[in-house]
């Protein structure tokens, strides 16, 4: 049997809250799972080894006190500082100080840990700041998953990973059910049914911390145009697309509502309309993404196949180097990790 996988994570927010509640959880059941085992591993194969935050009022906390279920496994790890390269997000200085150490120091705490994976899921828009973690990774001789926007997977980081027979998986985590796997799975049933896409959009609103930092409107800009090119691969022609996040209620907490509107063509040019809502929660449509991605790259790492990077990363991201169709890259996960 293969060894535990061991992760550190930067970012002590929601998909991290979730993710622990998770791997606790999965130690009894399979319910709700959507490959309770990968690449020969169950969740309980992985271990959270340490977890970073810049965020005064999390730093030095023990996890279980900021998780709502705290009977978890992991509950004695205190959260560590994490460095910083961009301005502080507003939230977090409206708190007090954010609490960050030098890279040289962050590397030693990073490597004295040992993961497997450096899992980065910050804040959104601090991309300077993920683009270093990865660096980090590299420098602290482990791998680096990606759930952010920043562009941090590129043929030179990952040749420069694989150079120390590390992966580099990313970027912008794609959820297993969320606005853009949807938009996705519907343009390829069209397509395969052959029914031509005209028109679609898809609005998002959300309730949840990322969701409000990703209202500023660089970031999405970004998270729009990464998520419109993600959903243009389905179809064979091109068609009139607009998708992102477009709107921060709070009271919708941590769901988030994705409008679609699509306009296709069939037969002698009939028209074919759609009009649908879709309402989901962000942290746990996200978790089933990340211990599938962290299983089978696990695997593939240990029979050092780096090249199977391709295939976890179109499958787990929205923004991956090698771009697949949503039904291709569901497909090359499973015949290579699913058992
Ligand atoms: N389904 C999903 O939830 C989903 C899907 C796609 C992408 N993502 C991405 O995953 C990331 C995390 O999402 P979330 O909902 O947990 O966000 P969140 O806002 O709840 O948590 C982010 C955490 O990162 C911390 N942080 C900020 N800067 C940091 C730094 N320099 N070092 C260490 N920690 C830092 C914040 O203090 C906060 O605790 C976001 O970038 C989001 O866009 C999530």
């Amino acid at each position: 049997m293969p060894d535990k996988i061991k992760i550190a994570i930067a970012g002590m927010g929601n998909v991290t809250s979730t993710l622990v509640k998770g791997l606790e959880f999965y130690k009894n059941s399979v319910e709700g799972l959507w490959h309770p085992k990968i690449g020969g591993f169950v969740l309980s194969d992985i271990t959270i080894v340490a977890v970073f935050d810049i965020d005064s009022s999390k730093v030095g906390k023990k996890i279980g006190s900021l998780v709502s279920d705290n009977k978890i496994s992991f509950s004695d790890i205190s959260i560590q500082p994490g460095i910083m390269l961009d301005a502080v997000p507003s939230h977090i200085s409206k708190n007090g100080q954010s609490k960050t150490v030098s890279y040289e120091e962050f590397v030693k705490s990073l490597a004295v840990s040992k993961p497997d994976f450096f899992v980065n899921v910050i804040s959104s828009g601090l991309d300077k700041t993920s683009e270093k973690y990865a660096e980090v990774a590299l420098d602290a001789g482990c791998s680096f998953f990606n759930a952010t926007s920043a562009k941090t997977a590129t043929d030179k980081t990952r040749r420069a990973f694989e150079s120390k027979g590390l992966m580099i998986l990313g970027d912008d985590l794609m959820s297993q059910f969320g606005g853009t796997a949807f938009h996705r799975g519907m343009i390829d049933f069209m397509t395969n049914r052959g029914i031509k896409v005209k028109k679609a959009y898809q609005l998002d609103v959300g309730g949840n911390q990322d969701t409000m930092n990703t209202m500023a409107e660089e970031i999405r800009e970004r998270k729009r145009n990464i998520k419109t090119e993600s959903i243009a691969i389905e179809s064979p022609q091109p068609f009139m697309s607009t998708a992102g996040t477009t709107e921060y209620a709070e009271q919708l907490g941590d769901s988030r509502v994705s409008y679609y509107w699509m306009e296709a063509k069939g037969f002698l040019g009939s028209t074919i309309e759609m009009d649908l809502a879709l309402k989901t929660s962000d942290s746990t449509n996200g978790c089933n993404v990340i211990v599938d991605a962290l299983r089978a790259a696990k695997s593939a790492l240990a029979k050092k196949d780096l090249p199977k990077a391709d295939i976890i990363s179109s499958y787990a991201f929205k923004n991956p180097t090698k771009k697949m169709h949503i039904s291709e890259c569901i497909r090359s996960f499973e015949d290579a990790f699913a058992n």
